[in-house]
């Protein structure tokens, strides 16, 4: 289904895009210091929308000088929900190497392999990959839901052993990434990480640091103090020999006890049997694992909080998710989640609020008109990259009513859903599917569902539950 903005049409008169990328070097050190120091990625785009009057102006998007090398920081920054769309457009805007931006981590961080999230759509092995990935998907989708709730289940019942015996705070964040990388490889390479040693205890830290060395030149740490941060995590690419060894255990793990997968890309789609367990790798550790370790604290941590959105939401929660399941014998799965609406809207949400991917990126093909709302429209040369925001695109006012406030029923009913076209996160409408032929999460509907099961089986099990930062501090148990 297409946006039901049409981004290609052209305006009356374009606008020139305002704003400017500075002189060279100055212009992108003060946009890059702005960005990770003196105001956050929020503040950053929130303050040139303002001073510009505009939803779509010129920006220097980190990382940059000295030593990202050939990186062309300069990008047409686009914040409204309707400007957004052209970013899934694949007419207008070639995906090609631009996943987290200009700066493109090195393919030795993938083994060599230029996986399918790098690829246009215009490159036939765009189509290929993707349609692998879209297997995998349906391959798992038999166990997913089983796999997913039984590592919820022990790794809750150990954080309510640990607050039972006394600790003020459970801490989920390990258990939870441990938990994801578990059923995932089970779900996804088909292969259960308790076969090799090394991947069982150390698999989902690989992934960690492999992911941090892709990332942190992209990403606000807040780690260390922000001159040291600038010095040691924003000035240069790391290399990817440093995570060599992990990455090849990981490798060796999916070649031995994920044979049947590989084979799925290799005598289906054509791939060779190292590209297929590249492009395996990249899904699991970049886009699931990814993914979900951003997302999944999320959805808990607003759900959880002390706030009275959380408490008045949480009985409500609780009343649906139990109705709904006394109606399907007690048994969570993708078809009881369905029938939750109250759960779908808080999980739309927290993506629309919180969306774990916030930035995308796309390289104009020719010279087109950007529509924003209405018949305003800008002038964009082909070879631009554009830059779209999606915190902000998805608080826009012209399409949300209190666009900055957390509404968890927004999305229910009739009028709820119609506002489900404007939830981007995973680089498309929410009413649009994955295809080989865009770019939108192969994953988009297992997300939902599985965040969705996630809320159903913490309200299965508890009255209620609060959170502070990723620890629970509070488990009650079911009373009736
Ligand atoms: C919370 C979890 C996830 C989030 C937030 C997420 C988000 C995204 C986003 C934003 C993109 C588009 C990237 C871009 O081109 O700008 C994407 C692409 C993709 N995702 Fe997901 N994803 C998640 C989980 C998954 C899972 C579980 C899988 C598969 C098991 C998956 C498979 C893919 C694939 C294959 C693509 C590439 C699409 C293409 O190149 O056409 N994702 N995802």
């Amino acid at each position: 289904m297409l946006p039901s903005f049409s981004p290609a049409a052209t305006a009356a008169q374009p606008r020139r895009i305002p704003g400017s990328h500075g002189p060279p070097i100055l212009g992108p050190l003060k946009d890059r210091l702005d960005y990770f120091w003196f105001q956050g990625p929020d503040e950053f785009f929130r303050r040139r929308a303002a001073s510009h009057k505009s939803t779509v102006f010129r920006a220097n998007i980190p990382p940059t000088f000295p030593f990202f090398l050939g990186v062309d920081p300069r990008v047409v920054a686009v914040v409204d929900a309707a400007a957004f769309t052209a970013l899934f457009d694949s007419s207008l805007v070639d995906k090609r190497d631009c996943l987290i931006g200009p700066y493109n981590p090195s393919a030795a961080f993938t083994g060599g392999t230029r996986v399918g999230v790098y690829l246009d759509t215009a490159e036939p092995d765009h189509a290929r990959t993707k349609a692998f990935a879209m297997d995998l998907l349906r391959r798992s989708s038999k166990i997913w839901a089983d796999e997913f709730l039984s590592g919820l289940d022990s790794m809750i019942s150990n954080l309510e052993s640990e607050l039972n015996n006394g600790a003020a705070a459970a801490s989920y964040l390990v258990p939870l990434q441990q938990c994801v990388f578990k059923f995932l490889c089970k779900a996804v390479v088909g292969a259960d990480p308790a076969m090799d040693k090394l991947v069982d205890r150390f698999g989902f830290f690989i992934l960690d640091l492999w992911l941090g060395l892709q990332l942190i030149p992209t990403q606000k740490i807040g780690a260390l103090p922000q001159p040291l941060e600038e010095l040691l995590f924003h000035s240069f690419p790391f290399p990817a020999f440093l995570i060599r060894p992990g990455y090849d255990v990981l490798y060796r793990f999916v070649s031995k006890h994920g044979a049947d997968a590989v084979a799925v890309g290799v005598d289906t789609h054509g791939l060779s049997q190292k590209d297929a367990i590249n492009n395996i790798l990249f899904v699991l550790g970049f886009n699931a694992f990814g993914g979900f370790s951003v997302f999944l604290p999320f959805l808990i941590l607003e759900i959880g909080a002390k706030t009275p959105t959380g408490v008045n939401l949480r009985p409500k929660l609780r009343e649906e998710v139990r109705r709904v399941l006394d109606e399907n014998n007690g048994a969570i799965g993708f078809g009881a989640v369905k029938g939750m609406p109250l759960v779908r809207s808080t999980v739309y949400e927290v993506l629309r609020t919180r969306p774990p991917v916030p930035l995308q990126f796309g390289r104009a093909r020719e010279n087109f008109t950007l529509r924003s709302h209405g018949s305003e429209g800008f002038a964009v040369a082909a070879g631009e990259m554009l830059c779209g925001y999606q915190p902000l695109a998805m608080r826009d006012p012209a399409v949300f009513d209190r666009p900055e406030e957390f509404v968890p029923d927004r999305f229910v009913g009739e009028e709820g859903e119609k506002l489900l076209k404007h939830v981007y996160w995973s680089n498309g409408p929410e009413t649009a599917d994955p295809a080989v032929g865009n770019k939108q999460c192969a994953a988009k509907d297992a997300v939902v569902a599985t965040a969705c099961m996630l809320v159903a089986e913490m309200f299965r099990r508890y009255d209620d539950f609060e959170c502070e930062g990723t620890s629970f501090t509070k488990l009650q148990k079911r009373s009736s």
